[in-house]
Formats: structure tokens, sequence, C-alpha cells
């Protein structure tokens, strides 16, 4: 059971709508995703319809492969596209991406209390400790999950910290005396840890309000821990109901077990939509999204998650879990359990797990259908508690974005799923946080 009455709701700005053969299509405007017109025009529309947060997800490295035959990999930094887009927007929250294994906190507690000054306080931190990019940050390789987490604590400790050492009301702002600082309030951090080591204080002053609220994203036991201690809120990918209502009630538990309150933290699912104005459109979107593709990167993902070669198997091979080597190092432990689970579960035929979104949609829960289809199963998941919110993801092209926002968001309205007017002017007060 979930005992909030309303959602909170976000959107994904990575240009999900032109994956696959989205990008394609004449009407996909795929010339101007480096514009921030392109985005700001989102933005609004995501405002007039009173959402919660736009969100960016982020990679700091790029797949040659990959960005042949989609544009989705090459992406303008996150946070500066929050700002931009900051400043023709008003409420809507803005969260943007970071990573504590590559950045340096004292650059990541900047940027990020830079965007919260610049939005008048509507900036969130998405905290990931990433997938790849080592190479580009002087790393020979990934350092493994645990010990990111372990870094990754150690980090927002230290972005906390910074946030607080030049607190808003050391500001005087006295002509007069000719004071424009406290100098007894601006205090430097003197950190000194296993990983980082910074003095402080941080060159921007705190925002005159509310506190900015942490996205987390990663699921494995590690994951699951930092989040607990740390996030207000959870970017999961749960393709199923059991997944979301396992996978909450545990962080539940671990927030308590932290010393905070089970509701501290909230889980919000990626939901993928394929909508259509009918079912068979929604479907034939979808077909169109994904035909003709490669399937090669999809048969190296998979292999590489579950530790076997996909690719020598036959189509009608069922697979079992006794197929599988234990679990070792892998990209993604959240990607890899899940995709373990679905084979325990089910035990598919090749050729239908590879059409699973385990597989073909990093394991989001898929909408493929209309607009009231999405509100059923949206709501179905709430009232089961296997979520506290949703990050939309439209998929398949620019039609589906507009039909998320036009008609998907006034139902949730209507339905009393999602407010009808803002009650506050920043992400924390949106999300309910004190
Ligand atoms: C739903 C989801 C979204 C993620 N988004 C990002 C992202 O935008 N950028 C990034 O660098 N890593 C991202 N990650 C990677 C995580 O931050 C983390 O490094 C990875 O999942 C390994 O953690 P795990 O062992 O808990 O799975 C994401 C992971 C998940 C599960």
């Amino acid at each position: 059971m979930n005992n909030n009455r309303q959602l909170c709701v976000g959107l994904s700005l990575a240009v999900t709508w032109l994956t696959g053969n989205g990008w394609r299509r004449n009407d996909s405007d795929v010339e101007s995703i480096y514009s921030s017109e392109f985005y700001v025009d989102i933005a609004r529309r995501a405002e007039a319809a009173k959402l919660d947060f736009l969100f960016r997800p982020d990679a700091m490295w790029l797949s040659r492969q990959a960005v042949v035959e989609s544009p989705a990999f090459s992406s303008v930094d996150p946070t500066l596209l929050m700002a931009s887009i900051a400043a023709h927007t008003s409420r809507i929250g803005l969260v943007s991406t970071a990573s504590t294994t590559f950045m340096p906190p004292y650059v990541v507690a900047r940027q990020f209390q830079s965007l919260n000054q610049l939005s008048r306080g509507r900036a969130g931190w998405n905290v990931v400790t990433s997938l790849a990019g080592n190479l580009n940050f002087g790393l020979s390789e990934m350092p493994p999950s645990a010990q990111r987490y372990a870094q990754a604590l150690e980090f927002t400790e230290v972005v906390r910290k910074l946030w607080r050492s030049y607190p808003a009301e050391a500001l005087r702002i006295d002509r007069e005396a000719g004071v424009y600082a406290d100098f007894d309030k601006v205090v430097p951090i003197d950190h000194q840890g296993e990983h980082f080591s910074v003095q402080g204080p941080l060159n921007v002053p705190e925002w005159d309000g509310p506190r900015i609220p942490l996205f987390q994203a990663g699921a494995s036991d590690s994951g699951r821990d930092f989040a607990a201690r740390t996030a207000d809120a959870i970017f999961a990918a749960t393709p199923d109901i059991a997944a979301g209502v396992e996978l909450r009630n545990d962080l539940r538990r671990r927030a308590v077990a932290h010393g905070r309150s089970a509701d501290d933290i909230r889980l919000m699912p990626g939901v993928s939509l394929y909508l259509g104005n009918t079912r068979e459109e929604a479907q034939e979107l979808y077909r169109a999204t994904q035909e003709g593709l490669d399937p090669e990167r999809k048969f190296a993902r998979a292999s590489e998650l579950l530790g076997i070669n996909l690719r020598e198997l036959s189509p009608d091979t069922r697979i079992t879990p006794d197929m599988l080597p234990p679990p070792g190092k892998v990209f993604s432990q959240t990607h890899a359990n899940l995709l373990r689970r679905l084979i325990e579960r089910e035990q598919p035929l090749l050729r239908d797990l590879m059409t699973r979104p385990e597989v073909v949609g990093s394991a989001y829960w898929q909408v493929i259908g209309t607009v009231e289809d999405a509100v059923r199963e949206i709501r179905e998941r709430f009232e089961a508690g296997a979520l506290d919110g949703i990050i939309a993801i439209p998929g398949g092209s620019p039609g589906c974005m507009d039909l998320t926002l036009s008609q998907l968001m006034p139902r949730l309205s209507e339905e009393g799923l999602l407010r009808r007017e803002y009650s506050s002017t920043t992400l924390a007060g949106h999300l309910g946080i004190g």
C-alpha cells in the first residue's frame, strides 16, 4: 500500500523519443538537440502540466559504434542545459546528473549550488557512480561497485558540508558598514578523508530556502544502502510490479535502519511510454521504432550481463538458470540482477528474452498502449506500493512526447494523482521535503 495522496512526477529529458528509429522521422527535429530552444519548449509544456521536475541523466563517454546509429549517446552537459532552462521557467524542478566516481566534489558542490541560485531553489542532484568512462578520467579500470559507493558516501558528505560552509545567513550585505559577508559564518570544512581532501569554504553562498534534494540510481546491495542513507528519491528500473514492491519495501526498511523515516525515500521508477490514440497505433509506433535495428548491441549487452555468449545459441533455446555462471564483475549489478531474475522466474526462449525490457529498454517498465492504459497501470502500481512517483520516458516519436504532456499528465491530475496547481516554487517543496 502507498498512503501518499499524490505521485511525484518527473520527465526525462534524455532524448529517448528519438532513440531507435525515432530520430529518422521527418518530424523528429533531431538537428536541434544541442540547442536550448529544443528543451525549453518541452520544459515550458511540462511546467504547464505542473510536473515536479525535469530529469537529465548523463554519461561522460562516447561509444563510437552507438553514435553511428543514434543521437542518444552524444549530449550537452546536463547542468549547463538545466541552467539554460532555468531562465525560461519559474516553477519546475531541474534535476541534473553528476558522477561521484569522476568529478571532484568541490566542482559538483559549486555547480549544483549555482544551479540552485540561478533557478531560485529548483536544483536537484542525481548522484551516480557511473557505468563507464574511466579512461576519460585517468582510471585504467572502473572501480568495483562497492568501492564506488564507498567513495560516493564520502563525496556526498563533502558536498553537503561545502553547501553549508557558506550559509545564506552569512550574507550581511551591510552597505553602510561595508560588510558584505559575516566572516564568522563562512567556515572552511577542512575535510580529510579516505578519498578526498577539501578545505572549503565553497565560493557560492547557499540558496536561502530548502536544501537541494538528492536523487540516486543503482540498486545493487551497496547501491540500495547508499540510497537509503543519503537520497531523497531513487530513479529505478522496475520492469514489473513485484520488482517495484520489493525495492520500495527494502529501501524503506533500510532508511529506518539508518535512523531516517521510511517516507524520506521516494521510489520513482522510469516508465518507458509508447503511447498512441489506439493500442494498435501504440504497437505500430513501438514496432517502427525497433524495426531493422542491428541486434548486435542487444546481444553484446545481455551476454556481458549474464556471462554467457547468447549469440552462439539458437533463438529457440530455453534460457535456464543452470546455464548461467555465478555472478561476476559486470558494468551494472542492477541490470544483471534484473536479467537473472527474469530467467529464474520465466526460463524464456532466447527469441522472447531478446524482446523483453530487461534486454531492449534498460529494464524500465514499459507501457505500450493508450493514455488510459498508462493511467491504469500507474494507478495500479501506486496502489500496490510499487512506487511513490514516476519518471516519464517517452519513446518512439515527438508525438509520444506530446501525448505524454498534453493528455497523460492532465489525466493524472483529473484522477487526483498529480497536482492541478503548484503550491511551492522549489523542488524540495514540490517533493514535500521539509
Ligand atoms: C535506472 C538507472 C539509471 C542510471 N543512470 C545513470 C546516469 O544517468 N549516469 C551514470 O553515469 N550512471 C547511471 N547509472 C549507473 C549507476 O549510477 C551505477 O553506477 C550503476 O548502476 C552501478 O551501480 P549498481 O552496482 O548499484 O548497479 C544508472 C543506473 C540505473 C540502475
